[in-house]
Parts: C-alpha cells; structure tokens; sequence
C-alpha cells in the first residue's frame, strides 16, 4: 500500500482496550474486529485467553468494550464479532444494547478443530452488526460461509487465517478507510486491512503480541 503524508500509518498499541478504545475518534471507523478474550479475569491455566474452555467471561467486559466500538463507528460502519457459538446469543443481545443492529453471520467452517478434543465443533460463527445499514459496496450476494483452515504453525492461540478477515472486509473497506482491532492478538487482521489499503490501527494488553507502539507509548 502507499502511503501518503497525509494518511497516518497504521499501528499497534499495548494497552488496556478499555483505555484505547477512547482514543478513537467518534464515527470514524468503516469497520471494527471484535475478537475479546474468552475468560477476562477468570483465566484458566494462567492464560489471558482462558483457554481449556471457559468461553463465559464477564459480560460486563463485552459489554464495556463492545459500546466504545459501537461509538468509533461510522453510519453504516460495521464490526464483526467472533465467539464461540455457546456464547454469540449472549452478544447478539448486547450488540442491541448498544446501538448495533445485527446484519447477518457467516459460518468460518475449518478442516482442522482448535484445541478441545475431538468433539470440539470445526467452525464458528462470526456475528456481523452495523450502524444502521451497512454500507457495502455493492450489493451482490455472497456466500455465507468462509472455509479456511488454521496455518500450521501459530504465534497466537487464536490467531484467524487473513482469509476470514478478507471475507467480509472486502465488502464495505474502501481505501483509506479506518479499520480498528481492539483486541488484536497474532494482528492477521491487518493484513487483510492494509491488501484492501485501509488504515489499521489496533491494540493488544499482552506485549507479546503488541510488539510495536505508536510514538510515545510503551515498551
Ligand atoms: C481471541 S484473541 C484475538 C485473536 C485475533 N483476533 C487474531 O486473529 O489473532 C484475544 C486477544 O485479546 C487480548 N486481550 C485480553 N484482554 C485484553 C484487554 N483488556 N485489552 C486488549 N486486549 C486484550 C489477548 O492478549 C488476546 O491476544
């Protein structure tokens, strides 16, 4: 992508999404990943991520974080949110809370299951809301269901593959636009963000994954 002087670069921030999410500006986003963390504050193995199933985090969190998204968008600004199914109604319910209208979901189908064992389901759901009517562009039908599997090896536990992000960036993201990830993890998003020539800008609390900060901040 070129970047012009007058389109800021994208960046990774570590922080606190609570803490961020504030400093983006109202309206501005086109369209915002909301991938949170399965067990804030109940982590299981010492995990942030809570992995070994525990998928009910405080809804309070989501909730929280979920209405500062909602405020970053723009009219017809979307966010796509990512959950295991067993707790998607619970977020559906809240993304009403706060402003967002549920538009449609898309089934991410995968050969290889996570972790989990053998019964762990090989897809998820990826709820897709809007402010107001999303503003895509162009009106074709498209299929609701991506395949992709996981790349063999992994830097983050829940890093997606950069084709679920392309499945439905490609539909609303023009150049230029501001796409944000508050909770940005292996950051697979990005790529998807910058192919299409979005600005990215996200943000991660552990410094592992959020390796690069912009001016000033930490690390
Ligand atoms: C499910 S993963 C996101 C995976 C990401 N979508 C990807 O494709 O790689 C959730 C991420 O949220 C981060 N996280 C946990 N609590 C957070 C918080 N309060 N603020 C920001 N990030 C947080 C975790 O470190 C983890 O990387």
């Amino acid at each position: 992508m070129t970047q012009t002087q007058d389109s800021p670069a994208s960046s990774l921030d570590w922080n606190d999404a609570l803490l961020w999410l504030p400093e983006i500006e109202t309206g501005s986003v086109r369209a915002a990943i909301f991938d949170p963390p399965y067990a804030v504050g109940t982590p299981v193995r010492g995990k942030e991520d809570g992995a070994a199933g525990s998928v009910f985090g405080p809804l309070s969190f989501m909730s929280r974080t979920l209405r500062e998204v909602s405020r970053t968008l723009m009219p017809g600004g979307i966010v796509a949110i990512f959950a295991d199914w067993r707790r998607m109604a619970d977020l559906a319910y809240v993304a009403s809370t706060v402003g967002l209208r549920p538009s449609t979901q898309i089934a991410w189908v995968r050969r290889r299951p996570g972790t989990g064992g053998m019964l762990r389901a090989a897809w998820d759901p990826i709820l897709i809301c809007a402010r107001g009517v999303p503003d895509a562009i162009d009106r074709a039908a498209i299929r609701n269901v991506v395949e992709a599997d996981y790349p063999t090896k992994r830097d983050h536990p829940y890093g997606k593959p950069v084709a679920v992000y392309e499945h439905f960036l490609a539909r609303v993201v023009r150049p230029g636009d501001l796409v944000i990830d508050p909770f940005a993890g292996s950051s697979a998003s990005r790529e998807a963000a910058e192919s299409l020539g979005a600005v990215w800008r996200g943000c991660d609390i552990d410094p592992k994954y959020a390796t690069t900060t912009t001016e000033g901040r930490l690390l």
